[in-house]
């Protein structure tokens, strides 16, 4: 039975362009989402802008036009990006949309009257007021420093540096990032959706601990039902409720029954994961709630770690207790830091431009492969080092993958006719055979790295058997047996070195898309999938004359991504 997956990335916030942050988490997204489709699945991958909140008000203010406008000029940029890297969205789409509006107001009801008792509760509290803007300052624009871990600077929501989540008023010695001023306390009625609700704490503490999460991820998740510092250094334990209210003036979704409060951007962001496919079903004329309610959908959300709180506690909680399948797992990357994410100078450039690399010429599978050889199942960071990145590309896939097929093609043209010809039982062919069946029993090991996210692994299988490949080709010799029209013997290397590649390329393929595309046309072969792994080419089979599938990566264009804008 094939399976039924719906994939998202983090919503990127539409305040800005890509950086390679963002590239980098849709790549490791799509790779596994093209394995899943080579695998027969059927998956629903969307993401959308999120749109909402103070800081984008605020630039679009600044700009000088609405935030509608604002959030709509980021959006028409997003396609180059996309586009450029091969990412496979099926669908992007705006939580500023009619399906965000109504979901999210739907959710909120849900959570309000939920018959086990309400998990959404009022309270009047303090909160900071920057009197020269005259208006409350939103979370993001209160800066001070964490009550935790002492890093000054930090936001009034969670801390970048050591994760904690704490409220603004937990900020020690706090400022308006608008004005500059020292905020005032002023009072206001806010919502709180009552995370700290023993029924929210029996759920969370299940569903995070459950074994389903990654071990480093779950471990850091246990702290949080633990202990929480707040401003005077006291403690409290467990769970904190979520202040889920912002006042007018905000860009946002106002709340049902409450005029003139607005859902923080946080509770509507993930919902927009929803909205976007439901857009996406609208569109192919699929009922979303039929949809949502198959118990074999699976749900997954590949998210930075410095969002998990937002996605291990309030978001499961949130869909839990408003009634909604929770996701399935969310699978946690690092961050992605270039050039060992030294300071760039003036003259070294600011780091890695996703929209200039494709510009000046460079190979969007040159990084999607650097970067998968980097990603494994656990949230480490990965650094991009230019030198580490040119000796991948030009010795594993210039050198060792497409040297294999830019080799045996010629040979096959110029005494075959480019056919492959039925092959001849000798000792020669007894240990090609051997070779092809020792790349198709790889097939399991490579498909579970994949399907682990363990890319780094698969593809280090995958350039073993390249390796492998590539030694028997020299062992052969079939530039001597085409000197000496051994033509048996060669016909034996070509047909069993082809049907190895082949393999190559469906193993490689998730990663290299485009090149797999083109694989598939010299070798006359349709879209391959992984079950093709058991189609070898057959005698008979005519093949393509050799175009160029790859070039070398050149320091050169390394020297000029990053070299400063002028
Ligand atoms: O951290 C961010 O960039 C957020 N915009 C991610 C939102 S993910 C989802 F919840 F929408
Ligand atoms: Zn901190």
């Amino acid at each position: 039975m094939p399976r039924q997956l719906f994939v998202t990335t983090a919503l990127p916030y539409a305040n800005g362009k890509f950086h390679i942050g963002h590239i980098m988490e849709y790549i490791q997204a799509d790779i596994w989402v093209r394995y899943q489709r080579m695998m027969g699945n059927s998956v629903d991958f969307v993401c959308a802008d999120d749109t909402h909140g103070a800081p984008i008000m605020i630039a679009a203010e600044q700009a000088g036009i609405t935030p509608q406008q604002f959030v709509a000029n980021i959006q028409a940029g997003r396609k180059p990006y996309l586009d450029g890297f091969h990412i496979s969205f099926d669908n992007w789409h705006s939580t500023d949309s009619p399906e965000n509006h109504e979901l999210a107001r739907q959710i909120y009801r849900d959570l309000r009257d939920n018959v086990t008792g309400s998990l959404i509760e009022t309270r009047t509290i303090e909160q900071f007021f920057d009197v020269d803007k005259n208006m409350f300052l939103p979370d993001r624009f209160i800066k001070g420093e964490c009550p935790k871990c002492h890093a000054k600077d930090q936001y009034g929501d969670n801390c970048e540096a050591c994760g904690a989540v704490y409220s603004p008023t937990d900020l020690m010695n706090p400022y308006s990032a608008l004005s500059g001023a020292k905020p005032e306390l002023r009072q206001s009625e806010h919502f709180f959706f009552k995370l700290s609700d023993p029924r929210c704490v029996a759920f969370l503490s299940q569903w995070t601990q459950d074994g389903k999460l990654q071990s480093e991820v779950a471990n850091k998740i246990k702290e949080w039902f633990t202990q929480h510092t707040h401003q005077d250094g006291s403690t409290s334990v467990g769970l904190v409720d979520w202040d889920i209210s912002r006042d007018a003036p905000y860009f946002g979704i106002e709340i049902p029954d409450a005029p003139g409060k607005y859902f923080y951007v946080w509770l509507d962001a993930p919902i927009g994961y929803l909205a976007s496919l439901k857009n996406l079903l609208e569109s192919r004329g699929v009922d979303y709630d039929t949809y949502m309610t198959n118990p074999a959908l699976e749900q997954y959300h590949f998210i930075g770690k410095d969002i998990i709180t937002f996605h291990t506690l309030f978001w499961p909680a949130t869909l839990h207790f408003s009634g909604r399948k929770t996701p399935d797992n969310i699978f946690v990357h690092g961050f992605l830091t270039v050039n060992n994410g030294e300071k760039m100078s003036k003259s070294r450039g600011t780091g890695l431009d996703p929209l200039k690399y494709l510009s000046i010429g460079m190979n969007p599978e040159w990084l999607r492969y650097y970067l998968a050889t980097k990603l494994s199942a656990h949230n480490e960071d990965i650094d991009f080092n230019a030198d580490d990145f040119i000796a991948r590309v030009n010795s594993d896939l210039i050198g060792k993958y497409i040297n294999i097929i830019s080799r045996v093609v010629g040979f096959v043209h110029k005494h075959f006719d480019g056919k492959i010809l039925e092959f001849n039982p000798s000792p020669l062919e007894t240990s090609l055979a051997h070779m092809v069946t020792t790349l198709r029993d790889a097939a399991d090991e490579i498909s579970t790295f994949y399907e682990q996210l363990e890319y780094g692994k698969a593809l280090r299988k995958i350039m073993e058997l390249t390796d492998l490949i590539n030694k028997n080709f020299d062992t052969y010799k079939p530039w001597i047996l085409s000197k000496d029209n051994r033509l048996v013997d060669l016909n034996d290397v070509c047909h069993f070195t082809l049907n190895a590649f082949k393999l190559l390329t469906i193993y490689l393929k998730p990663v290299l898309p485009l090149t797999a595309q083109k694989v598939e046309t010299l070798l006359n072969i349709p879209a391959q999938t992984w079950s093709d792994i058991d189609k070898p080419l057959e005698p008979g089979h005519r093949i393509d004359c050799y175009t160029h599938l790859m070039q070398r990566v050149d320091h050169k264009q390394l020297d000029a991504l990053f070299e400063p804008a002028v």
